[in-house]
């Protein structure tokens, strides 16, 4: 069970916009029905829009209602936990903003008893980061007085390499890197943290996670979604900034991690890093990029615009444990599924036994981080009657039937509790970021991605970049609830 951390004022830059009405608000909703915030935490909504603290209420609760994972009967804690939200207006740039934002700090300090936390969430467009940054700098709010202070900023952290140095080089110069909070929501997706737990908690699969045993990886993060209405955004990202640079990547380092010395952020971390710093150059050739049928009339797509929204990547890693093994990451949207899935594919049985069988398909295990968390283990077994016919089989662990469905905290809780403890272990650090970037940087210069029928499982040269495998592109988690 999670412990409470300190008391703390959370000030939410860009209170007013989408994030805040969809995650934030749910998430501390649900740590307050969990009982896992103290009863003095505060909030601070900044935003430019003109709310009055009723009006900011107002639009926190319809997110409350919308996305969080406890209902009207379940938990009514809004009532009286809504008194803790406050709102303020300003403008960014402004420095009066942020000396009204200390006296009112000061005011709710004293009122409250609280001991002078802070935790700055920057959910604003991402130009406004260091225009933010700066102020509180200006204003002292980036010291630690009387109490800690911590900052965390929203994805995407820049857009290339150079510009990520840039943004990091603006923040550490008001904060130090323990501070300093990089979100990737990934990272808090309790499937995503139990790969840690899946690969050293037992000792049965470690000794088979490398090359003498895997024939090869792949991680698929696929949405049905098409770009809805961050289109402004998207059409410049595209899908290898979007999904790749930073989801993918977190994923890719879990699963092919050294096992870190401790549980901790330094140690996890320092891992991570290594295999970034492992993974060989990509190749343009290693590259599949796709484009979904009717993207290019989507409102407010550049026209002709040639922005990739599903890729297909093989890449390797140059380290003892993985030398040769191919690692197959793929994204888009407009995809047939939901799926967040990792399939390790182990090495066909070195001589075959049943002649019936020429083919047997290799075991594979699938690591099912969404919508259905899920672990399966996909193995041959014999048919009944005569002769040998084998056939793959399925087990099946479901964490829902498992554990039950609120057992799982949702990602901005997991993340926001984390901050608010001080444990940076699922944030990113500055010097993985950065690595992350100069990986996806050389594939991002303007290539066509070719045209796929939404829907479709990306471009036909996807299916044909796993081909040498002798395999094919799993999706063992669809419908894994079964
Ligand atoms: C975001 C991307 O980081 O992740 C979106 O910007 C994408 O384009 C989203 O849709 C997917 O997140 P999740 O949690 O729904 O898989």
């Amino acid at each position: 069970m999670a412990t409470k951390p300190e008391p703390a004022v959370i000030v939410i830059f860009g209170a007013s916009g989408d994030l805040a009405r969809r995650k934030l608000g749910p998430a501390l909703h649900s740590l307050t029905c969990a009982g896992l915030l103290p009863a003095q935490t505060q909030i601070v909504g900044v935003a430019r829009s003109s709310l009055s603290d009723a009006m900011f209420h107002e639009q926190i609760y319809a997110g409350v209602q919308t996305y969080s994972c406890y209902d009207e009967g379940e938990c009514s804690m809004w009532e009286n936990s809504k008194q803790h939200y406050t709102y303020l207006s300003g403008d960014y740039d402004d420095p009066e903003t942020y000396y009204r934002l200390v006296q009112h700090l000061t005011q709710l300090e004293e009122r409250s008893g609280a001991p002078g936390n802070h935790l700055f969430y920057l959910s604003t467009p991402p130009f406004l980061y260091p225009v933010i940054v700066e102020q509180l700098h200006r204003a002292g709010l980036n010291r630690q007085e009387r109490g800690w202070t911590r900052i965390i900023i929203e994805k995407p952290f820049g857009h290339d390499l150079a510009s990520a140095q840039e943004l990091n080089a603006q923040i550490h110069a008001a904060f130090d890197e323990p501070q300093i909070y990089r979100i990737d929501h990934y990272l808090g997706k309790e499937t995503v943290q139990n790969i840690l737990t899946f690969r050293f908690a037992n000792a049965i699969f470690e000794p088979l996670w490398n090359r003498n045993y895997v024939a090869h990886v792949q991680i698929t993060v696929a949405e049905p979604d098409l770009v809805g209405q961050r289109v402004g955004y998207y059409d410049r990202a595209g899908v290898l900034r979007d999904m790749f640079q930073n989801h993918l990547m977190q994923l890719l380092t879990l699963v092919a991690m050294e096992p870190p010395f401790a549980f901790d952020a330094r140690a996890l971390r320092d891992e991570k890093v290594k295999v970034l710093h492992a993974v060989r150059a990509l190749h343009p050739d290693d590259l599949v990029l796709g484009q979904y049928d009717g993207y290019q009339n989507e409102d407010g797509v550049a026209q002709a615009s040639q922005t990739p929204t599903f890729a297909a990547l093989r890449l390797f890693i140059d380290n003892w444990r993985w030398q040769g093994v191919p690692f197959y990451l793929r994204s888009g949207k407009g995809l047939p599924h939901k799926l967040t899935e990792i399939t390790i594919e182990f090495k066909r049985v070195p001589h075959l036994l049943f002649p019936e069988n020429v083919d047997l398909t290799p075991n594979h295990l699938s690591l099912c981080i969404q919508p259905d968390e899920a672990i399966h283990l996909n193995f041959a077994t014999k048919m009944p009657g005569a002769g040998m016919r084998v056939e793959p089989v399925d087990m099946k662990f479901l964490y829902g039937k498992h554990f039950g469905k609120t057992a799982l905290l949702e990602a901005y809780e997991r993340l926001l509790l984390d901050a608010l403890q001080g444990d940076a272990s699922l944030f990113i650090r500055a010097d993985e970021i950065e690595l992350a970037w100069g990986l996806i940087d050389p594939l991002t210069e303007a290539r066509q991605p070719a045209l796929y029928p939404v829907g479709s499982w990306g471009p036909p040269d996807a299916a044909a970049l796993i081909a040498p495998e002798q395999s094919v592109w799993h999706i063992g988690c669809v419908a894994s609830n079964e």
